[in-house]
């Protein structure tokens, strides 16, 4: 697509309600609008090598909750990323909460969702996503648990049974704030339980030559604390990756817009600082024994970098996506490529945490 179709697409979607506007968008993109190979270029492809012994194209990725059913991995896979993560799928089919449940908070670039886990289950969505045609990005599956059940261990085992042949990784979300009882999994002696568990499962993949990384995707609203004993906990019982990290509960004092006040989790720019933050403090307590994925309010090669500089080794992206399109990708990929030449770094890897001592420090 154009650019000028592009972004008159982007006006028209935008005077839809968030919920339609995304549902539209997913229609789009099967229909084939927004393939440009243009946008495939990525500058970046040839530095990204080796990240939880997998090859990224690229380190930038889309977050979880984008394609929840695995709709549109190949559509999604053209418009340039390094991977996508889809889901969160649950073991069982459920409708979420009621709508509305998704507000744009446009004079904050931000989105408050209370989805609530709504997919089709995770049968339905890996059957799709099992017929993926393009394998130039990576494929995550983020798993949850459905909010009535009464076996949650027994549930998330259930869902990476099912994932573990068809995924390039798997992501444990125990984050989401619109499940109740979901993050109280964050709790050390719960997600050694858990993680336990699940690490079996993941071993046990039928593919002995490719192991499957299990990555764990946390709060932003946990203490720093907290964070210390969850990564102890995450590397001993042998999780590949963190993923930081979810929408936060949490309001920051600057927001301009009236839909602020509505409940669930917050995503976008104003989630950048505090979720940076959760990032180097994940990347300082995980001292390089596993890679950070940071994700939270990224909207351009400059906070693409600053991420990869307070710790990530790869970025995802969702809420800005929805305000600037589908060319962002190839924008933070030549920018990123740019900054990392006008700082003299031959490879990304060496920017990882450079700054993260900074970003611990820093009041946010
Ligand atoms: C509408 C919406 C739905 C989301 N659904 C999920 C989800 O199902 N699972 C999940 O792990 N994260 C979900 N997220 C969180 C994102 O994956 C990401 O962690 C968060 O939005 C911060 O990134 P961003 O500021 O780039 O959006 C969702 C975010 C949004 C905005």
């Amino acid at each position: 697509m154009n650019k000028l179709l592009e972004t008159i697409s982007l006006r028209l979607i935008r005077h839809l309600p968030a919920e339609t506007a995304h549902s539209t968008t997913i229609k789009l993109l099967k229909l084939g609008f927004a393939s440009s190979k243009d946008l495939k270029d990525s500058e970046l492809s040839e530095t990204i090598s080796n990240v939880l012994g997998l090859e990224f194209r690229n380190p930038i990725g889309v977050a979880a909750g984008f394609d929840k059913d695995g709709e549109v991995f190949d559509q999604l896979a053209q418009l340039g990323p390094g991977f996508v993560e889809a889901g969160t799928l649950t073991l069982e089919p459920q409708a979420g909460n009621p709508r509305p449940r998704v507000f744009r908070l446009s004079s904050d670039n931000a989105v408050i969702n209370r989805y609530g886990f709504n997919n089709k289950g995770i049968m339905n969505g890996l059957q799709r996503l099992s017929k993926r045609k393009d394998k130039s990005a990576i494929l995550g599956v983020n798993i949850g648990i459905n909010k009535d059940t009464q076996t949650p261990v027994e549930d998330y085992l259930e869902c990476l049974t099912h994932a573990r042949d068809i995924a390039d990784y798997v992501t444990v979300n125990v984050s989401s704030p619109n499940t109740p009882g979901l993050r109280s999994f964050q709790q050390v002696e719960k997600l050694e339980e858990l993680l336990n568990t699940l690490i079996k499962a993941s071993l046990k993949n039928n593919d002995a030559n490719r192991p499957l990384p299990l990555l764990l995707k946390i709060a932003p609203d946990l203490r720093n604390e907290d964070i210390h004993e969850i990564v102890d906990v995450a590397v001993s019982s042998g999780i590949s990756g963190i993923i930081v990290s979810n929408t936060t509960t949490s309001r920051p004092k600057n927001l301009l817009d009236a839909k602020q006040h509505e409940q669930g989790g917050l995503s976008g720019a104003p989630l950048f600082e505090l979720s940076t933050q959760k990032l180097a403090q994940t990347y300082l307590a995980a001292k390089k024994r596993i890679p950070v994925i940071g994700v939270g309010g990224v909207d351009s090669a400059e906070t693409a970098y600053t991420k990869v500089k307070a710790g990530a080794s790869l970025i995802q992206l969702y809420t800005a996506l929805t305000y600037k399109g589908p060319r962002l990708f190839s924008e933070i990929n030549k920018g990123l490529s740019k900054a990392l030449k006008n700082d003299n770094i031959e490879h990304i890897s060496e920017a990882v945490g450079i700054e993260a001592d900074y970003w611990v420090s820093k009041e946010v």
